[in-house]
C-alpha cells in the first residue's frame, strides 16, 4: 500500500516541482515503485525536470475522464525503471479535478506502488486542494525569505483542517524542507537561518537544500540533480530520501568563505 507525499508550499517558484523531480528519482533509484503525479493543472513542468516532455500523450485529466486507462496515461521513466510519472492536463479550467475521480485514481495507484508523490501548484485552489486532501505526509517547502515563510504556515493550518486525515481525526505528517538558502548571507545575518525559520513554522525539519546553479543547469537538461553525485544540492536531496525512509541523517554543511576561515583561525589558535 502506497504512502501518499504531497510536495506543497504557499508561494509558487519556491522549488516544489525541483524537490517532487528530486524526491521521486531518489526514493525509485533506493529500490521503491514511485508514481509522480503534477497536479499543477494547467502549468505543467514537473515533465520538463524529469526530462518526460515528449513522451506525454495523455493526462491526469485523460484517465479521470475515461478517455484512456491509467496505463496508458502513466509514463515509465527509462534512466530509472521504478519511476512513473502522471502528467498534468493543459486546460485552462483549474477546477477541472473531481474529489470522487481523484479518489478512485489514488486508490488505484495504492495498490500497485510504494510512493505516490503528488506535485502541488501554487495557490490554495483548484489542484491544491485535491493534492493536499489525499496526503498522508506533507512536505512544505519554503525560501528562508518572511513571505515564503508566512505564506506557508497559511497551508500548514489548512492541511490541518482540510485533509482526509483531518476529516477522521488523524494528523498528516508534516516536515519542511528550506530550499534555496544562500549561506554567506545567512552568515552576513541578511537571510534568515534556518533556525529563524524553524522557530516561526514549528515543524520538523526533513532537508536544507542551498541555492545552487546546478539545479537550473539539471533542469534545463531534463535531469534532476539527485543524478549528479558532484552536487551539494544532489546530496542534499539523497539525504531528504533517505529521511522519509525513517533514517536517521546529519544535516549537510555549507560552507562559506567566512566559515572556513573561522575553522582555519580555530586550527592554528
Ligand atoms: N536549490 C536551488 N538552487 C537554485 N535554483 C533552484 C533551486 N531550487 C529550485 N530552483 C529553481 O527555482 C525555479 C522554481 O522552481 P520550481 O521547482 O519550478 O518551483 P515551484 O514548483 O515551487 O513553482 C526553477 O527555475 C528552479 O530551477
Ligand atoms: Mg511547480
Amino acid at each position: 500500500m502506497a504512502e501518499v507525499i504531497t510536495i506543497t508550499s504557499g508561494k509558487g517558484g519556491v522549488g516544489k516541482s525541483t524537490a517532487t523531480a528530486n524526491i521521486a528519482v531518489g526514493l525509485a533509484l533506493s529500490g521503491q515503485k514511485v508514481v509522480a503525479i503534477d497536479f499543477d493543472i494547467g502549468l505543467r513542468n514537473l515533465d520538463m525536470i524529469l526530462g518526460l516532455e515528449n513522451r506525454i500523450v495523455y493526462d491526469v485529466v485523460d484517465v479521470m475522464e475515461g478517455k484512456c486507462k491509467l496505463s496508458q496515461a502513466l509514463i515509465q521513466d527509462k534512466k530509472t525503471p521504478s519511476l512513473y510519472f502522471l502528467p498534468a492536463s493543459q486546460s485552462k479550467d483549474k477546477t477541472i479535478l473531481d474529489k470522487a475521480k481523484v479518489k478512485a485514481l489514488i486508490e488505484e495507484l495504492k495498490a500497485d506502488f510504494d510512493y505516490i508523490l503528488l506535485d502541488s501548484p501554487a495557490g490554495i485552489e483548484g489542484g491544491f486542494e485535491h493534492a493536499i486532501f489525499w496526503a498522508d505526509r506533507a512536505l512544505i517547502v519554503v525560501t528562508p525569505e518572511v513571505s515564503s515563510v508566512r505564506d506557508s504556515d497559511r497551508v500548514i493550518g489548512i492541511i490541518d483542517a482540510k485533509s482526509d486525515k483531518a476529516a477522521h481525526g488523524q494528523k498528516v505528517q508534516k516536515h519542511l524542507i528550506i530550499n534555496r538558502i544562500k549561506p554567506e548571507l545567512v552568515e552576513s545575518g541578511q537571510m534568515l537561518s534556518s533556525q529563524d525559520v524553524l522557530k516561526i513554522l514549528a515543524i520538523p525539519l526533513i532537508g536544507l537544500v542551498p541555492e545552487d546553479e546546478k539545479v537550473v543547469s539539471a533542469t534545463n537538461c531534463g535531469e534532476p540533480v539527485i543524478y549528479d553525485d558532484k552536487s551539494i544540492s544532489g546530496e542534499c536531496y539523497k539525504r531528504i530520501v533517505r529521511r522519509i525512509a525513517g533514517e536517521e541523517v546529519e544535516f549537510v554543511e555549507f560552507k562559506t568563505q567566512g566559515s572556513i576561515l573561522k575553522t582555519f583561525k580555530r586550527l592554528f589558535k
